[in-house]
């Protein structure tokens, strides 16, 4: 079972599907009158991606970008590229981007300069996580589910080596979990 490779639940299933349900409504509100397009960062927000589009109860386009940074995992050398790009033309949306957490904020840095370079009408972040510690780049979501420590948490989208992404919780994982690799 996969809870034995978890060390403590920092957030619950219960508490992400009540946070969800807010800020569906907020977002609702947000575009009231608009059809926003919803822009999932792959992979790690697919399952709050999915989760957040049914709570806002409006239309909504969806689409997906993957990008990722250049260079080793442990020094990155904060450029980004892109992996997978959007199906749809931007010029003109009012974007929704919707992201599992923001770390060093360098990810979100880009997708935000690259849609504004494409004409982007407006550009609305929700992230289900913040790590604020972890900030190089100066940039913050409109909307945010909870704030996290300076831990390495999966779950819920977010991965240790591509694995733990179907959690329905968020968590840390046991050390003898790094040590073994
Ligand atoms: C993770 C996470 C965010 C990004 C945040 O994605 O899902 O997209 O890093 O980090 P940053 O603020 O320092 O840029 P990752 O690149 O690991 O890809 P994944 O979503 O496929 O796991
Ligand atoms: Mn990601
Ligand atoms: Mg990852």
């Amino acid at each position: 079972m996969l809870i034995n490779d978890i060390e403590k639940v920092l957030i619950t299933r219960e508490q992400i599907k009540t946070r969800c349900e807010e800020l569906g409504k907020e977002l609702k509100d947000k575009f009231e009158g608009k059809t926003p397009l919803v822009v999932g960062v792959l992979k790690g927000a697919v399952p709050f991606m999915a989760d957040i589009i049914r709570e806002m109860d409006s239309h909504v386009e969806i689409d997906f970008m993957d990008v990722s940074s250049y260079g080793n995992a442990t020094v990155s050398s904060g450029e980004v590229k892109i992996v997978k790009d959007l199906d749809t033309n931007v010029a003109g949306r009012d974007m929704l981007i919707v992201e599992d957490i923001i770390d060093s904020g360098r990810t979100l840095a880009y997708l935000v300069d690259l849609f504004k370079y494409r004409k982007a009408n407006s550009i609305t972040i929700v992230t289900l996580l913040d790590k604020p510690e972890g900030r190089v780049v100066d940039i913050e979501a409109d909307y945010v589910g909870f704030d996290v420590p300076n831990e390495f948490v999966v779950g819920y989208g977010l991965d240790y080596c591509e694995r733990y992404r179907n959690l329905p919780y968020v968590g840390v994982l046991k050390p003898e979990i790094y040590e073994s690799n």
